[in-house]
């Protein structure tokens, strides 16, 4: 099998990461035989939007199409405004992609550090998988601004929920958490507070939560407090759902007290498939430090054996494992970049990552 995959690098460290990860996938195919990537890259950025004026051309969605997944680096760049990078291709992509799952999996990876004593210690307690809502919610685009932008205005940031898109999240949710060993469900909402969309939320959590009884146990939280649990009492969870803005922080959480937001991973499905997925770390372009070569590219090195795994469909699940081994080998023999406490370059990283996945 030859997987097509639309590889889009983006700027700052997405460039780095991307290539970085495309190394690894095609040793790792290279390594297993029975399979091979075809890579096709999409200058798609926020320097060619300064250059051309725009992000995507007009069949870029059907360009998409054409492939079994896609890699996404990072976009955002300082000369240009963050909502126009964000609404000119990462957030299309979601929608116009049905990729209404996002699948954040955190753990301790073997000899990270983790920043809390207690965790450092007791460090399979985290293990989590945070279901974010990747089609609607605070993230759905509407609202405005009257008055322009002077002393009278007043925005307004609309958030929407449809039961369609409250049930299928939720459905994939239970049938995550069902399937891992502690076979448990935190629902998150803020349904005190915000009392339309979050209310019908909680409804049809409990819908859908009555079909699993006696097979997933859940519970639910208010999203302030659930950052306290986090920090707490990992231990006491596993998967949880919440909707775009809250697993949006939430997993931005996670992945510092798992080490460094450098190390995270993200999938963003259409669980129809009728559309390409699309694989990406949780981080974002990091003008800081772009360009010198030092990014950790463990986050894309994750997402891209999440990517393997989904498009195994169950028959690449041992070879992304034997990547995620590789990584946290190379973590443990002292290799790693300045944000996991050493010293090494993203290309050292990522030639150490390939050299032990052909010694696998
Ligand atoms: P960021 O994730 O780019 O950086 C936050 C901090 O973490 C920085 O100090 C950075 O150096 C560090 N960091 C991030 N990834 C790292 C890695 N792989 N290795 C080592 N250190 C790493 O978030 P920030 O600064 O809020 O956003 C920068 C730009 O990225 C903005 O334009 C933002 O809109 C965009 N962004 C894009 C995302 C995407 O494409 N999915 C996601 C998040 C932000
Ligand atoms: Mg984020």
């Amino acid at each position: 099998t030859t997987y097509k995959i639309a590889a889009i690098p983006g700027d700052g460290i997405g460039v780095d990461i991307t290539d970085a990860a495309s190394q690894v996938l095609n040793t790792l195919a290279q390594a297993h035989g029975g399979f091979s990537f075809d890579f096709m890259t999409f200058d798609w950025s926020s320097k060619k939007y300064l250059e051309r004026g725009w992000y995507m051309p007009e069949d870029g969605m059907a360009q998409l199409k054409k492939h079994d997944a896609i890699y996404f680096g990072a976009v955002g760049w300082p000369d240009v405004p963050d909502h126009i990078s964000l609404w000119s291709l990462i957030l299309p992509i979601r929608t116009s992609m049905n990729q209404y799952v996002n699948v954040r999996p955190t753990r301790i990876l073997k000899s990270v550090t983790a920043p809390l004593a207690q965790l450092q210690k007791n460090r399979k307690d985290l293990d989590w998988v945070i279901i974010r809502e990747n089609s609607e919610g605070e993230y759905a685009g509407q609202g405005g601004i009257t008055h322009g932008h002077g002393p009278n205005a007043i925005a307004t940031e609309l958030a929407i929920f449809t039961r369609v898109g409250i049930e299928r999240i939720m459905r994939f949710a239970f049938e995550t958490a069902k399937l891992r060993p502690r076979k448990k469900l935190t629902m998150v909402t803020k349904s005190n507070a915000q009392r339309h969309g979050m209310v019908l939320w909680d409804k049809v959590f409990y819908e859908v939560a009555k079909e699993y009884e006696g097979v997933v146990e859940w519970d639910k939280m208010l999203v302030d407090a659930m950052t306290v649990r986090m920090v707490n009492k990992p231990e006491s969870m596993d998967t949880i759902v919440a909707t775009n803005l809250h697993a949006d922080i939430l997993s931005d959480l996670a992945a510092a007290l798992a080490g460094s937001i450098g190390i995270a991973p993200s999938s963003n499905l259409d669980p129809t498939r009728s559309c390409p997925s699309m694989f990406e770390p949780i981080h974002g372009s990091a003008p800081d430090i772009a360009g010198k070569g030092i990014a950790n590219p463990v986050g894309a090195f994750w997402s891209a054996a999440e990517m393997v795994r989904w498009l195994g469909k169950g028959d690449l699940d041992k070879t992304a494992d034997q990547l995620m081994e590789a990584i946290e080998n190379v973590s443990e023999n002292g290799i790693r970049t300045r944000d996991m406490g050493g010293e090494s370059s993203t290309k050292e990283v990522t030639d150490a990552v390939c050299k032990e996945i052909e010694a696998i």
